[in-house]
C-alpha cells in the first residue's frame, strides 16, 4: 500500500465535485483562501491530500492531480448538515469570528463533529508513512490531532488555523471547550495567524484545562507538549505578479476600464459572500459616498465581486439579500442610465479574470468585520506594480503586516468614508511609496516561505526553532 511523508488534511479537496443534471461530473477549483495558499505549498511536494469532496454520499476513489495523490473522505447528505453546515459553520464559524452572527449549538452537531474528525483521523492514519508527517488544517479539523495521535504516536503532527483563534471570553461558550483543546493539544506545533490569536488559545488551554502553560508550550500531566506561535500564511505572490504582467491580462485590465466607460476612479471588493466580510458597511460607505457627491456615480465605479458561499444556511441567505437590495438602492437612486455605479458579481472567476481586475483598480476595499488573514489583500498588492491603494479593516490578520495600507475600522462608517477619500485623493507619489513597502513585505513572504516556517517549527517543537 502507498504511503506518504506528508498528508495534508483539510476539510475540503482542492477541487470541487460538481455533478451537472445531465450527470455529467465536473472538477472545479474549491473556493477560499484556503486552497489559495495550500495548493500552491502541495505543487511538487509529491505528497497527498484528504479531503471531502463537496458533494455529499459514497466517495471517489482516490486520485492523482498535480503530483498530488487526493483521498477524497466521504460525507453523508446528514453529515453536510450536521458537522460541515452545523457545528462548523453554524457554531464554530461565527463564534470564532467575534459573534458577528449570533452562533447556534446542538449537541447533534457536535456528535457528527466529533465523529467526522474521527473518520479523517483513520484515514490519515492509513496514508501516513512511517515516521511520517500530517499538518492538519483550520477550525473543522480541532479534534483531529489527539484522534491521530492515539493511533500513530510515531507521527509528526502539526495544526494551522486559517482564521482567527477567539479570546477565552467567547470560546468558553462553545459546549465541549475542553475536548477541542484537547484534540489541539494532540499536535506538536499550533500555527496561528496573529500573535494574538496564539495567545488566545494559550489562554484558553491555562483557564479552561488548568494545564501547564510555560511561554507558548502547553505540557499535559502524560508529558506531551505543544507548541503555539504565529506563522502568518500568504499566497504564491510570484506566481500573481507574473500573471498580472502577461499580455493577456493587461489587455483584459484596459478593457474592463472601457467597459466601465473609462472611469477616472475604480474600486474594487472580492469577497466570498459571507456576513464577516463587512460587504454591507462597504456599501453603506460607497452609497453615502454618491449621495453626498463625495464620489460622482458617472466617474467613479465600484465593482463587487461575491463569490457563493454556504448557500444552505439561513445567515448566507440572508446576507445575500441585505447586499444585493443595498447594491440595488444604491444604482437605483445613483446609477446614469447604461452605467451602473456597482457591478455586482455574484459568482466565480478564473485566475487571470481576478488578475485583471485586480490590475484594473486604483482602490481595492478590503473590509472585514473580522478575518484571520485575508488573501485577497495580498494578492492585490502582488499584481500592483507601481500605484493602486489598500483600504484595509484593522480587523485583518493582514493588518498587522500591510501597515502601509489605508487602515481603517469598518463598523465606523465616518472614518470608512474618510479612507476611502484618502485612499482616492491621494497623490500618486504617495501611493507608489506605500505600494512599494507593501509589495516588499508580500513579495518576501509569500506562501512557500510560510510553508518552509511552519514546517521547520513542526520539526523542532516543542522546542524553540533555532
Ligand atoms: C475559509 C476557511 C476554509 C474554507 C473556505 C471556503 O477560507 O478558512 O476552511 O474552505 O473559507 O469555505 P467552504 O465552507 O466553502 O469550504
Amino acid at each position: 500500500k502507498e504511503t506518504f511523508d506528508l498528508v495534508i488534511a483539510a476539510n475540503r479537496l482542492p477541487v470541487d465535485r460538481v455533478v451537472h443534471p445531465d450527470g455529467e461530473v465536473e472538477w472545479r477549483r474549491s473556493p477560499g483562501g484556503l486552497v489559495t495558499a495550500m495548493e500552491s505549498v502541495m505543487r511538487g511536494r509529491d505528497g497527498a491530500w484528504i479531503g471531502w469532496s463537496g458533494d455529499p454520499g459514497e466517495a471517489p476513489e482516490p486520485f492523482r492531480e498535480d503530483d498530488m495523490q487526493l483521498h477524497p473522505v466521504p460525507l453523508s447528505a446528514d453529515e453536510v448538515s450536521d458537522y460541515y453546515e452545523g457545528f462548523s459553520n453554524g457554531s464554530l464559524w461565527p463564534l470564532y469570528h467575534d459573534v458577528i452572527v449570533q452562533p447556534t449549538f446542538k449537541r447533534r452537531w457536535r456528535a457528527a463533529y466529533e465523529r467526522i474528525n474521527k473518520r479523517f483521523a483513520d484515514a490519515a492514519a492509513d496514508l501516513a508513512a512511517e515516521g511520517g508527517t500530517v499538518w492538519v488544517q483550520d477550525y473543522q479539523l480541532q479534534e483531529m490531532p489527539a484522534m491521530l495521535r492515539a493511533q500513530r504516536p510515531d507521527l509528526r503532527l502539526g495544526w494551522f488555523n486559517h482564521i482567527p483563534f477567539p479570546p477565552v471570553e467567547l470560546f468558553m461558550q462553545l459546549p465541549a471547550r475542553e475536548s477541542l483543546l484537547h484534540g489541539l493539544l494532540g499536535a506538536d506545533f499550533l500555527g496561528f495567524q496573529r500573535k494574538a490569536d496564539a495567545y488566545n488559545f494559550l489562554n484558553a488551554c491555562r483557564q479552561l484545562l488548568a494545564a501547564s502553560v510555560k511561554g507558548d508550550v502547553v505540557r499535559l500531566p502524560d508529558g506531551h507538549a505543544t507548541r503555539a506561535a504565529a506563522v502568518p500564511i500568504s499566497i504564491d505572490a510570484q506566481a500573481m505578479a507574473d500573471l498580472a504582467t502577461t499580455p493577456g491580462v493587461k489587455a483584459r485590465a484596459a478593457e474592463i476600464r472601457e467597459q466601465l466607460g473609462n472611469p477616472e476612479h475604480l474600486m474594487l471588493g472580492v469577497d466570498r459572500l459571507d456576513y464577516t466580510k463587512g460587504i454591507r458597511h462597504r456599501l453603506k460607505a460607497v452609497g453615502e459616498l454618491y449621495q453626498e457627491g463625495a464620489l460622482d456615480p458617472a466617474t467613479t465605479k465600484f465593482i463587487q465581486v461575491a463569490t457563493p458561499s454556504r448557500e444552505r444556511l439561513e445567515a448566507y441567505q440572508h446576507i445575500r439579500s441585505q447586499v444585493e437590495r443595498t447594491v440595488g438602492q444604491i444604482n437605483g437612486d445613483h446609477s446614469p442610465i447604461g452605467a451602473p455605479a456597482v457591478t455586482y458579481l455574484h459568482r466565480s472567476f478564473p485566475r487571470e479574470e481576478m488578475a485583471a481586475l485586480f490590475l484594473a483598480a486604483d482602490v481595492m476595499l478590503v473590509t472585514p468585520l473580522r478575518d484571520g488573514m485575508n488573501l485577497v489583500a495580498k494578492e492585490y498588492i502582488a499584481a500592483h506594480d507601481g500605484t493602486g491603494a489598500l483600504v484595509l479593516s484593522e480587523f485583518t490578520g493582514a493588518a498587522s503586516e500591510l501597515k502601509q495600507a489605508y487602515l481603517t475600522n469598518p463598523h465606523d462608517i465616518s472614518a470608512l468614508k474618510q479612507s476611502i477619500m484618502n485612499a482616492i485623493q491621494a497623490p500618486p507619489d504617495v501611493l507608489a511609496r506605500r505600494m512599494r513597502a507593501m509589495r516588499r513585505q508580500v513579495m518576501t513572504h509569500d506562501v512557500q516561505r510560510w510553508a518552509e516556517d511552519f514546517l521547520t517549527n513542526l520539526a523542532a517543537a516543542p522546542e524553540r526553532p533555532r
